[in-house]
């Protein structure tokens, strides 16, 4: 009966592994360990609080005395790594709490651990990161795992530097790692700073729809689902030591997936696409903004036999459909601090 720490499991991703795996892997006990940042949203994990086989801690990861006691209270078989201070223009506005959590956060996670975990044999720790720390493409390629990593924000260093914290361990203490490096994300749950809640949200009340610079900018997108299964598959089935790509083969500019959420917003509500489309505002671009993210995950998919279930149609669809049933949920996380975000991000960009 393994014991699993998940970090940040009130956040996106973390609440969206929560929510899938509680249920399913009753053999296990689940410790979420969060800090509840203005990101951790205890009504992400509302379906399974009550669940018998799941915890929820409060501890700042940043904390290397609280992580300890924690660990040596908990004594983890596995965890799973996704606490972090997630979004780019937030750590160009305020870099130091990202490298506090990120970096320090995980530093003290990977010393609990080797405290702890006296042989490598039944022990995992899976650390979550993200392909920004490989840089910014141009018009061709993609990012292997082998790519050299050349962040461009604050927050891209802070997770390059942590996944740079999290091989040394196992180079140099034999920790059994494994890192997954993924392309953005999207779906249920996600905070609406990040581009497709924001859009969906401004699009319902028919709000003006910021895009930066001139749209052009490319993500790779992957359903937030995939990404769970993704990060199972390679925690328990990959090599200790090992990292894999993880992303959805769904290239799209910034303009177009805006144009395609205008339009699984007018289908779910019967409000008019072109009036929705007509909301779009160019807006100052992001310092430092890279161009083109995209991954190539031949190895997870050869290796693990994993593939993305979700097209960005069927996926959006459903995230879409989450936001109009989850009205209480986007309530509860548009406080004070959020309109005080909205407005510090937002108010001094040039509208073109
Ligand atoms: P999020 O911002 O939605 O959630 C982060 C969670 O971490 C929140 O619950 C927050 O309270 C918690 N947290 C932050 N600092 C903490 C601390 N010091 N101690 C304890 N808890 C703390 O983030 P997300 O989008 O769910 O991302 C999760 C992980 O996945 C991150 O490591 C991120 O870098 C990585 N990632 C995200 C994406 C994406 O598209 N969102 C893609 C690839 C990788
Ligand atoms: O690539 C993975 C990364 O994806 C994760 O590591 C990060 O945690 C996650 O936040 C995300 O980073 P991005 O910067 O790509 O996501 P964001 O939603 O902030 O922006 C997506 C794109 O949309 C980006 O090119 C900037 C643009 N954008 C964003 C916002 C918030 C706009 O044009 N307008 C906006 O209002």
């Amino acid at each position: 009966m393994p014991k699993i720490v998940v970090t940040g499991g009130c956040g996106f991703i973390g609440s969206n592994f929560l929510v899938r795996f509680v249920p399913k892997m009753t053999d296990s006990t689940f410790v979420n360990v969060d800090k509840l940042t203005y990101a951790g949203n205890p009504a992400s994990v509302a379906e399974i609080a009550n669940a018998l086989n799941y915890e929820f801690a409060r501890v700042d990861i940043a904390d290397a005395e609280a992580v300890r006691a924690l660990f040596d209270d908990v004594r983890p078989d596995w965890v799973f790594h996704f606490a972090a201070e997630s979004h780019v223009d937030r750590s160009i506005l305020g870099p130091r709490e990202f490298f506090l959590s990120n970096v320090i956060g995980t530093v003290n996670l990977l010393e609990a651990c080797r405290h702890l975990w006296k042989t490598a044999d039944g022990h995992v720790f899976h650390h979550v990161s993200t392909d920004e720390v490989y840089g910014s493409l141009g018009a061709e390629g993609a990012f292997t795992e082998t790519t050299p990593y050349d962040p461009s924000s604050p927050y891209s260093a802070s997770k390059a530097a942590s996944d740079h914290a999290v091989r040394a361990y196992h180079r140099t203490y034999g920790l059994p790692v494994v890192v997954t490096n993924c392309s953005n994300n999207y779906g249920p749950r996600q905070f609406p700073e990040k581009l497709v809640p924001l859009m969906i949200l401004n699009a319902l009340e028919g709000k003006p729809l910021p895009v930066y610079g001139r749209g052009a900018n490319v993500r790779d997108w992957l359903y937030v689902e995939d990404h769970c299964d993704a990060i199972l598959a390679a925690a328990t089935r990959g090599a200790p030591g090992s990292t894999y790509n993880i992303g959805g083969s769904c290239e799209l500019a910034n303009l177009d997936v805006v144009h395609a959420i205008c339009d699984a917003v007018a289908e779910g509500t019967g409000k008019d696409p072109a009036a929705l489309r007509r909301l779009v505002t160019f807006v100052a671009d992001r310092p430092g903004h890279d161009f083109r993210y995209a991954m190539d995950t031949a190895k997870i998919r050869a290796e693990l036999g994993w593939e993305p279930r979700e097209t960005f149609a069927t996926g959006m669809k459903r995230t879409v459909r989450w936001y109009l049933d989850n009205p209480a949920w986007v309530d509860g996380v548009r406080t004070g601090e959020y309109r005080k975000w909205m407005e510090t991000n937002y108010s001094g960009r040039t509208t073109r």
